[in-house]
């Protein structure tokens, strides 16, 4: 039953970004003609009515068959160009048609297969995204890194060992890349989670209340461009900078550091004191002291470092998309300067938080080099405060993507600028629910702050290996 209520929590956290293309269909009164072609990570139930209905909100019908024609397939993941080892085993057969594979792994980085002992797949990528790729597992398909990994979760884990279970999700990536290349053109549009969903078992058979019940579309990754209504970039940024306190009192924001605790999901208790050192010029740095170490996220206007105590790997630089990532997040710091980070903004349909309506925007950079796809950003701001609700980035896998999601909520004003006092902060391993008890603002932070971190802050890391 645990396993059930968990999946519960899950399935309504993503009812509340679920795209709500249906009630201008009951209002019509018409039946519309919904396209069979659906964008590969979209569920749209066929209804006998020909309704799609989700409680809450409506988006015009005209926005809905927009969605459906923008978000087609092949604009929501192209072909990697030449991307190394993106076959299972050995076989890196690179995509049809492309350029030699390429290293994804920077000059004097190690790769996934020289850092672990028993690689057999996940060849030749960065150890953030190699850990991101263990997120995804555990995402997809509920589980802990336990069920498949020989003592994890004990002082003595064997992770190099092959218990049956990962030798099943070993075979499984095999399959998930050679079903992309054979009948995919190399477009990773099948994951662990196209047929998982949160189950060890992926289900057979349509449930008939899911056929004719309220449908639950999830969005795409990548967000087509509204082509009607609903408020331009600009006013959209306009209004955000107007909500949060104007040009001139964000301007004067030039630092700050954040002080609360934070409690990670799941955990009872009062929290960890945790700190936010953040300056404008693109450096942010958390910090959660927990019992066991420091959980450090930091940023110093280049490189991105995590460190994350008890893991196998208690300190890693970040390679992969999540590098970007890291850089985002580190403009996000003061999200008012967030227009300059991408080129090809564009305000998509709204989509409601919570029962609250949001504005919704979207920006992704330039692929990496073997890479489909650049790091993907959206934002959610309140179509009523204008404030900001949330952000979601995406960084890539070799299985998939991992999102990374933060929310705001209990603004107040700090010198004049309307800040957030509470934030949580998701990813693919871990959830941490933030509350803030004040901000320092304009103060100097030293340099090393945002550095690689002193690992002596990791705990105890004998035996493990940092990067
Ligand atoms: C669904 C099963 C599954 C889950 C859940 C899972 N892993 Fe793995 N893990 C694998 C597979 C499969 C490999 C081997 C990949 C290969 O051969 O390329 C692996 C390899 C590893 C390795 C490398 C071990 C070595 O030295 O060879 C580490 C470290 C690791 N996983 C950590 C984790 C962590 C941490 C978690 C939880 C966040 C986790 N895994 C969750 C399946 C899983
Ligand atoms: C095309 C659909 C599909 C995709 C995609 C897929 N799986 Fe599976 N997977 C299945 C099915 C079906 C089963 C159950 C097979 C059975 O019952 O014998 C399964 C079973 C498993 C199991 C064994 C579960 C258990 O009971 O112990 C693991 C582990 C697993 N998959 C991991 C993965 C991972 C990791 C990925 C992504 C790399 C993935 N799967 C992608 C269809 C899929």
């Amino acid at each position: 039953m645990k396993l059930w209520s968990k999946r519960l929590i899950f399935a309504v956290a993503a009812m509340t970004v679920a795209w709500l293309t249906g009630i201008g269909f009951a209002m019509s009164g018409t039946s519309p003609n919904v396209p069979v072609t659906q964008p590969s990570d979209v569920q749209a139930p066929a209804h006998a009515s020909g309704q799609v209905v989700v409680p809450g909100t409506a988006v015009p019908i005209a926005a809905a068959a927009a969605y459906q024609q923008a978000a087609g397939r092949a604009a929501q993941t192209p072909a990697p160009a030449g991307r190394a080892g993106q076959a299972g085993g050995g076989t890196a057969a690179p995509a049809r048609g492309t350029t030699p594979p390429v290293s994804r792994v920077p000059a004097g980085q190690q790769a996934s297969d020289q850092v672990f002992k028993n690689i057999q797949v996940l060849k030749g990528i960065p150890v953030d995204e190699f850990m991101g790729t263990m997120g995804v597992f555990t995402t997809s398909l509920s589980l802990c890194c336990g069920n498949c990994h020989t003592g994890a979760g004990t002082s003595n884990p064997k992770w190099e060992d092959d218990p049956p279970r990962k030798k099943t999700a070993r075979a499984m990536i095999t399959m998930v890349n050679n079903i992309n290349r054979q009948n995919f053109q190399g477009r990773q549009v099948v994951t662990c989670w196209t047929c998982h969903r949160g189950q060890l078992s992926p289900s057979v058979t349509t449930p008939l209340d899911f056929a004719y019940g309220d449908a639950v579309i999830v969005p795409p990754d990548l967000l087509p461009r509204a082509t009607s209504g609903g408020p331009t970039l600009d006013q959209v940024f306009s209004n955000y900078i107007q909500a949060v306190g104007g040009q001139a009192n964000v301007d004067k924001l030039t630092s700050y550091v954040a002080h609360g605790k934070s409690l990670l999901f799941g955990e009872v208790g009062a929290g960890n004191p945790a700190e936010i050192y953040a300056k404008n010029d693109g450096h942010v740095t958390t910090i959660v002291h927990q019992q066991e170490g420091d959980v450090v996220r930091a940023f110093d206007g280049m490189t991105g470092w995590w460190q994350i105590p008890l893991t196998v790997t208690p300190q890693y630089q970040l390679n992969s998309t999540l590098a970007d990532g890291a850089r985002f997040d580190a403009i996000m710091a003061f999200p008012w300067k967030i227009r300059s980070f991408f080129t090809n903004w564009r305000v998509s349909y709204p989509q409601s938080i919570e029962g609250q309506d949001m504005d919704v925007v979207q920006g992704n950079l330039p692929p990496r080099p073997g890479e489909a796809t650049g790091m993907i950003g959206t934002l959610y701001f309140d179509s009523k405060t204008h404030l900001l609700r949330r952000y979601i980035r995406y960084a890539n896998t070799m299985v998939g993507r991992i999102p990374t999601q933060v929310d705001y909520s209990d603004y107040k004003p700090v010198n004049g600028v309307q800040l957030p006092f509470k934030y949580s902060y998701a990813w693919v391993s871990e959830r941490d629910d933030w509350t803030f008890d004040k901000y320092d603002v304009n103060v100097p932070i030293e340099a090393a702050k945002f550095g690689k971190p002193d690992i002596k802050t990791a705990g105890d890391v004998t035996g493990r290996k940092p990067q």
